[in-house]
């Protein structure tokens, strides 16, 4: 693969038909925990669990979205977006994770289609984005086969009632995340730390993936996209020179590492196949017994678009780096280096280049399937100064990246849109509302919203449908 030189000045256009938005997930938004019969989530229990979110932060009221949707729908609209990325809660559809639909929940994003539809947006819904019903997790969560088998119930659930109005739809947001975090490291909820249990629950979740997907088909379903956390895995050398060489070792570390991070989940979906990485550390953690005949044809659902997170590239060498947590079962042996990059008030290095090499080596891969930056953005410690938040450096790691996204487009790969990360400042999951990833400033005193400079600024983009 060559990287040619990214523009970093200059006009660029974008495809005619690229589609331009913004992102959230209903457990950072909402708020409204306990209203219209929403039943818990495994993010409630774990942010009410003390230490294990920033300053005990919780979701409970969050943006206020539930009750200010239309405001925010309005927002969208002033900032000329054409599509809006969201996800359903399940708990508000099922409060318990199986059984009758709750009809107060299903109203909720009704309205808020019908919202974003007469404001022209276009709606892409995600139907699980981490807020599993906590009654399911008590049957055993993603570690349960039976998990599954609900998820694609509830998927059924909400598209019989939005299908009419709702032509984009994604399966799971960042299963790595759910499963490694969630089941691995114990960052996230539900906070469980096994390796094999991390395992499990990524297998799972790729077929309650799959079930979703063919249960979306049926019901005749246009457009039917999984979104993944992705990333190019570089050497630190490559990091400031995508040419810079690399040691056959390092070369064994970095696909090891792909593997496990992207190929595990892509594979399986678009190629129907598991990396031999991913079954040699299941089978040193607990074995493959959960992995049954004929699930690999389910999880291979044919599907039309991947969405992908990014935010940073993955720096690794060879090396005995055994890792401390369970978070990434079969990288032993491979050492987790740090970027010389700037990086945002996540810690997270900035690397626009990452992205093109990414969108590129994605496109070739699985070239029957079309990418959509389906998140990217950063967070940065913005205040609010005369009614005005100056976030030049947001404004500068959206405008690389796009210029990396538009790279990528010229190389050939298929990318369809771009959706920023994030529409408003929202619950950051375990580091709480301390980091704001919002283009939209969000006061949580008095729930006011200000677009930020890099708000007005991406409008100005969408209206030029370049830079
Ligand atoms: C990806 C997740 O999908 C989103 O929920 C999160 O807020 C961002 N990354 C930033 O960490």
């Amino acid at each position: 693969m060559t990287i040619t030189t990214m523009e970093t000045r200059g006009t660029v256009v974008f495809p005619d038909d690229f589609v331009w938005g913004a992102a959230t997930a209903s457990y950072q938004i909402e708020g409204a925990a306990k209203e219209d019969g929403r039943g818990p989530s495994i993010w409630d229990t774990f942010s009410a669990t003390p230490g294990k979110v920033r300053e005990g932060d919780t979701g409970e009221v969050a943006c206020d979205h539930y009750h200010r949707y239309r405001d925010d729908v309005a927002l969208m609209k002033d900032l000329g977006l054409n599509a809006y990325r969201f996800s359903v809660a399940w708990p508000r559809i099922q409060p318990t994770g199986s059984g009758a639909a709750n009809q107060a929940g299903l109203a909720f994003y009704d309205r808020l289609v019908d919202a974003l539809l007469d404001a022209g947006i276009t709606p892409y819904v995600t139907l699980y984005h981490w807020d599993l019903p906590q009654t399911l997790e008590d049957l055993g969560g993603w570690t349960s086969r039976d998990t599954a088998y609900r998820f694609a119930d509830y998927a059924a659930i909400v598209h019989d009632r939005l299908g009419d109005r709702v032509s984009h739809w994604t399966t799971l947001n960042e299963p790595w995340v759910s499963a490694f975090l969630g089941y691995g490291n114990g960052v996230h909820a539900p906070g469980r730390t096994s390796a094999h249990d991390a395992l499990r629950a990524a297998h799972h979740l790729l077929l309650g993936h799959g079930l979703a997907a063919r249960a979306l088909r049926a019901a005749d379903a246009e457009e039917i996209m999984l979104v993944v956390n992705s990333a190019p895995v570089l050497t630190p050398a490559q990091v400031n020179d995508p040419a810079a060489a690399v040691s056959a070792a390092d070369a064994a570390a970095a696909d090891r590492v792909h593997a496990l991070l992207t190929r595990q989940f892509l594979d399986p979906a678009l190629l129907g196949r598991y990396p031999a990485e991913v079954l040699e550390a299941a089978g040193r953690n607990g074995g493959t017994a959960h992995i049954l005949d004929g699930d690999l044809e389910i999880i291979n659902a044919p599907i039309d678009l991947v969405g992908i997170n990014y935010y940073n590239p993955c720096v690794v060498e060879d090396g005995p780096g055994l890792p401390a947590d369970a978070a990434w079962p079969g990288s032993e042996g491979v050492r987790f280096a740090s970027a010389e990059a700037p990086v945002t008030a996540m810690g997270w290095p900035i690397v626009p280049s990452g992205l093109s090499r990414l969108l590129v080596r994605l496109s070739s891969d699985y070239p029957r399937v079309g990418l959509m930056v389906t998140e990217n953005g950063a967070a940065f410690d913005d205040v609010v100064e005369d009614g005005r938040v100056h976030d030049g450096a947001r404004l500068a790691y959206l405008e690389g990246h796009l210029r990396a996204a538009h790279a990528a487009i010229a190389q050939g790969a298929d990318l369809r849109g771009y959706l920023v990360w994030s529409l408003l400042d929202n619950f950051e999951w375990a580091e709480g509302y301390g980091r704001r990833f919002g283009v939209v400033h969000v006061d949580y005193t008095t729930q006011a919203r200000t677009p930020k400079d890099s708000a007005l600024w991406y409008r100005d983009v969408i209206t030029r449908n370049g830079l």
